[in-house]
């Protein structure tokens, strides 16, 4: 058995935790140091925090019992699913006085409707798990992430989920249909509905969606599934600008209209530290641009020449100067190289220095400049710093990263204070382009002063008078969001 100094198992021991031991059982409250590291740290080792203790439900029944005694006790809750959250929103505060609840117990899929094109899963099924319970019936679950063999549903769900196949699926605000959660007073709301039209009043489950763990718990959900592809083509194509990546998104889309399922831009600057990671990983073009494009359409179709198609009018675009080169994947192995390089920046990044990484959304027509306002910024105000770009350019959603040599940044606050102007000057291109702060990842621990400085004050205060709804005590992932 596992103790830590502040919870004594047996009558002399915290009550509430007792309690919640009770519900769970003694191997899923864990609360030595050793066991509960990883819980404390999220995927990047960006933040860290303490916790009495780590709560591993295995229903919905034991999640709901736990945060009744929670809300009896006035003890704060953090939800944590697959820990993979870019902002520190599943991360506890440095405290030690809240408990994690995780999700990874309840991985089960409840129930498949093929006739109804949707799957009712557990919140702590990770996304692969889900995408492969799909594929087994035919259909598919159109969520991708760099991180899907990890997250989970429920995380995705409450951070709503973006990724490469928002462009033509959008994001997990638009793949489900009901959620099950555990509201902060321990009640379950069953919104597990499968309907595709209901209009019985506000819509709970869309307030849920992106709340970031801060008005309930979600330990189930309702997901729409499409049909699977039957075929596809991916290309990687090599781009002059940006505005050439949007004039050929135009093309393209012009001509396979909703096929255009993926469409990517990376700077060459990035590209180069992708393929510097790893070995294995091999350029498939013969030489550099300053762009980057990946593309993939998809068809039920099975007669559809969509590769015969896509080449002959890259063909054209690069006849007239739009594209400079371009190589389309004649395998699924050459498609995967692809898609291993451009889902490889994260871990490209965290390895090339002290990066400070953005997740901005403007108009797609306005990405240009955008892009052009950051590195310009970047190159005359920290001239120490190199600019790289990746994104979900048919979104608008660009990641903007600023990485510094980490050598000249070993005081973490120095570091901190220098991310803080470096995130002011990209915020400042972005509002002037009509943007948000924050497109797909969410706000969490990190984001919250940008929230404040940037959100129409009317609709904050809305916000937080839903908080107060919700969560009168305050006791849901405080600190968190709002
Ligand atoms: P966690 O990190 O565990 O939690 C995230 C937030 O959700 C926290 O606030 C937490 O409290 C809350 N939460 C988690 N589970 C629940 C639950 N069951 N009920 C209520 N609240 C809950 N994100 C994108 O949008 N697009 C990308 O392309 C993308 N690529 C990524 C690539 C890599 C390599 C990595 C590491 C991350 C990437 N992410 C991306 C970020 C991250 O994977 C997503 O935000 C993901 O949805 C988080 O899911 P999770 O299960 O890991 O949640
Ligand atoms: C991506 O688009 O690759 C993700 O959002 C991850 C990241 O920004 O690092
Ligand atoms: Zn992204």
């Amino acid at each position: 058995m596992s103790c830590s100094a502040n919870h004594l198992r047996g009558p002399e021991g915290d009550p509430a935790l007792n309690a919640i031991e009770g519900v769970v059982g003694a191997a899923n409250l864990l609360t030595a140091p050793e066991d509960m590291a990883r819980y404390l740290v999220d995927a990047r080792g960006r933040y860290r925090g303490a916790a009495q203790c780590v709560v591993r439900p295995a229903n919905t029944a034991e999640v709901a019992a736990t945060v009744a005694i929670c809300a009896r006790a006035g003890i704060a809750i953090v939800p944590q699913g697959g820990n993979t959250g870019m902002c520190g929103g599943a991360t506890p505060g440095s405290q030690g006085r809240s408990i994690v609840i995780s999700l990874e117990r309840m991985r089960g899929i409840r129930e498949v409707d093929p006739a109804n094109s949707t799957m009712t899963v557990d919140a702590g099924c990770p996304l692969a798990a889900v995408q492969e319970a799909a594929s087994a019936i035919g259909k598919l679950f159109p969520l991708s992430l760099g991180s899907e063999g990890t997250c989970q549903i429920g995380g995705n769900i409450a951070t709503n989920a973006g990724g490469t196949a928002v462009l033509r699926y959008g994001p997990m605000r638009d793949l489900v249909m009901g959620i099950e959660a555990v509201l902060p007073d321990g009640r379950i709301w069953n919104g597990l509905r499968g309907l595709r039209k209901d209009n019985t009043g506000y819509d709970l489950k869309q307030l849920l969606i992106g709340s970031e763990g801060t008005l309930g718990i979600v330990t189930g959900a309702v997901l729409k599934l499409f049909s699977q592809p039957a075929v596809s083509a991916v290309a990687l194509v090599a781009l002059p600008d940006v505005r050439a990546a949007l004039s050929l998104l135009e093309r393209i889309r012009r001509d396979f209209g909703e096929r255009v399922t993926t469409f990517e831009i990376m700077s060459d600057s990035e590209y180069q530290l992708v393929l510097a990671l790893r070995t294995e990983l091999r350029s498939p073009l013969a030489g550099q641009a300053p762009w980057y494009a990946f593309i993939e359409l998809t068809d039920a179709i099975e007669t559809l020449d969509l590769q015969t198609a896509l080449a002959e009018i890259l063909g054209e675009v690069m006849e007239a100067g739009g594209i400079t080169d371009a190589t389309l994947a004649e395998s699924g192995a050459q498609a995967e190289n692809i898609w291993h390089i451009r889902h490889s920046v994260t871990e490209a990044n965290l390895k090339a220095g002290a990066a400070v990484s953005h997740d901005t959304s403007v108009p797609v027509s306005r990405v240009p400049e955008f892009v052009a306002g950051v590195e310009d910024g970047i190159r005359t105000r920290f001239p120490d710093a190199k600019s790289y770009f990746v994104g979900h350019i048919g979104d608008g959603n660009i990641h903007a990263i600023a990485i510094f040599p980490r050598e000249k940044f070993s005081d973490p606050l120095r570091f901190a204070e220098l991310a803080g102007e470096v995130n002011a000057l990209v915020d400042e291109v972005t509002v002037s382009l009509g943007g948000s702060v924050s497109a797909e990842h969410g706000i969490g621990r990190s984001n919250r002063a940008r929230l404040q400085r940037h959100k129409d004050p009317v609709e904050l205060e809305f916000m937080r008078q839903i908080k107060r709804v919700f969560d009168p005590a305050g006791l849901m992932n405080p600190g968190v969001l709002l």
